[in-house]
């Protein structure tokens, strides 16, 4: 897909840094260099680093990889990790991206704000599902308050209810909106799944319209069900390069370090790049040493296998949450028993307002869970809350679960009062 046209007026007027043109030519064996501004090496205070990973694994950042941690990087990637997430990626959804389809961002949070800067005009509009995570509507805030919303269900995105939209739009002369947000995994903070037939729909749709699709998939290999593989990806699905893909390594190696990476059509991809030169320069070279020390130092298959490990403790978590709520919430509170990710997301009946509840009763009975309407564009969804059950123990889940229930009874007494 030509994305010339999509491009926001923004994007129009970046320029590469002539000094970043030039980063791999200085790099050349044998040159010698009076370009770049880079400080001297020898002036850094780090002498060497000792990584124990919980697996036993373990390396040393020194030397040469020492000076490469600490000195400015290439705003692609850290050379050594490049290779590795490229092959993590094939083995994790079946795509060969090439060298110029990947880019390593700051978190997926990072490529949330990027995809909206780069495409995203004040009169622009984006698709999101309704709920959809707060994070990703705060950044594309800060371009576009346009949000074409479409419900979801148990199967997550409507895509029946998207066409409907996108067919009475073009109809009616208006504005198609440049990309369509979707969290297909483990939704945050609904729970649900976009099942195979709406990611085959969603597709065809966005293929119909020439929209693009922002894939943000953290909870991918969150996975609560014991031998279930994650559907297919939107990426790997698609055939007209029309989907943008963020990775996230927050759920599953350390958030702290604030790594992920966006993936797509290179051209695409190449805006990406070319604003982060002028956002951040680089990903943090430390951190992305962390990161390629640790997948040089596991296999593929022993990093799944951490993960499958760590999901145990979810699907622990999520299994007590469910039993509380059948034992202590009364039969007119309504969820959907989620098979990837950290959230349960509780429909309470009509009239119900979760932030006075919150407001009201949180403190007093010592509870606390995310009101719904910070997940609406509109400060909708007021009878919902999220409950996430990622880091309680099973312990103080059934006393969380009972508190929530004197929640929803007070509130039940002050509406029928
Ligand atoms: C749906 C979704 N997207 C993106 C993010 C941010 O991920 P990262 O830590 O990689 O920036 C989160 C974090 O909770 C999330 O839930």
């Amino acid at each position: 897909m030509n994305i010339q046209p999509l491009l926001s007026r923004r994007m129009r007027g970046l320029k590469p840094s002539p000094i970043r043109k030039l980063n791999p030519i200085m790099r050349m064996p044998g040159m010698i260099s009076l370009g770049g501004g880079y400080p001297n090496v020898k002036t850094f205070v780090f002498e060497s680093l000792d990584v124990v990973f919980k697996s036993g694994a373990r390396f040393t950042i020194r030397d040469q990889s020492m000076d490469l941690a600490c000195q400015y990087g290439p705003t692609d990637f850290h050379a050594d990790l490049k290779p590795l997430i490229l092959r993590w990626h094939i083995g994790k959804d079946g795509v060969d991206l090439k060298a110029d389809q990947v880019q390593i961002l700051n978190g997926a949070q990072e490529g949330l704000h990027m995809m909206a800067y780069l495409f995203a005009n004040e009169e622009d509009s984006v698709v999101v599902s309704e709920p959809t995570y707060p994070g990703a509507l705060g950044a594309f805030r800060a371009f576009t308050e346009n949000f074409i919303s479409v419900p979801l269900d148990d199967q997550g995105m409507m895509t029946a209810e998207l066409e409907k939209i996108l067919r009475k739009r073009q109809a009616a002369g208006e504005r198609m909106p440049k990309f369509i947000y979707e969290v297909p995994n483990g939704h945050n903070p609904a729970g649900v799944s976009l099942v195979p037939d709406r990611r085959r729909h969603l597709l065809e749709i966005a293929a119909r319209y020439r929209i693009m699709i922002l894939e943000d998939d953290p909870y991918q290999l969150i996975r609560l069900e014991e031998g279930r593989d994650p559907a297919p990806t939107l990426q790997s699905m698609d055939r007209e390069n029309l989907v943008v893909r963020l990775d996230s390594f927050s759920k599953i190696f350390a958030p702290g370090l604030r790594l992920g990476y966006v993936s797509g059509p290179a051209d695409v991809i190449g805006c990406f790049q070319l604003y982060k030169q002028g956002a951040n320069i680089h990903t943090s070279a430390m951190d992305q040493s962390l990161l390629t020390g640790f997948l040089a130092n596991h296999t593929q298959e022993a990093f799944r296998a951490m993960i499958r490990e760590n999901c145990r403790i979810y699907r622990r978590n999520r299994d007590a949450v469910l039993e509380a709520a059948r034992k202590h919430l009364p039969a007119d509170i309504r969820y959907h028993i989620p098979q990837e990710g950290m959230f349960l997301w509780f429909e309470m009946p009509e009239g119900f307002d979760a932030d006075r509840m919150v407001e009201q009763d949180g403190v007093k009975l010592g509870v606390l869970l995310v009101p719904g309407s910070g997940f609406s564009t509109t400060g909708g969804l007021k009878n919902f809350m999220r409950a996430s059950f990622s880091m309680i123990d099973p312990e103080q889940i059934e006393e969380g679960l009972i508190r929530f229930a004197g929640m929803i009874k007070r509130e039940r007494e002050r509406i029928s009062h």
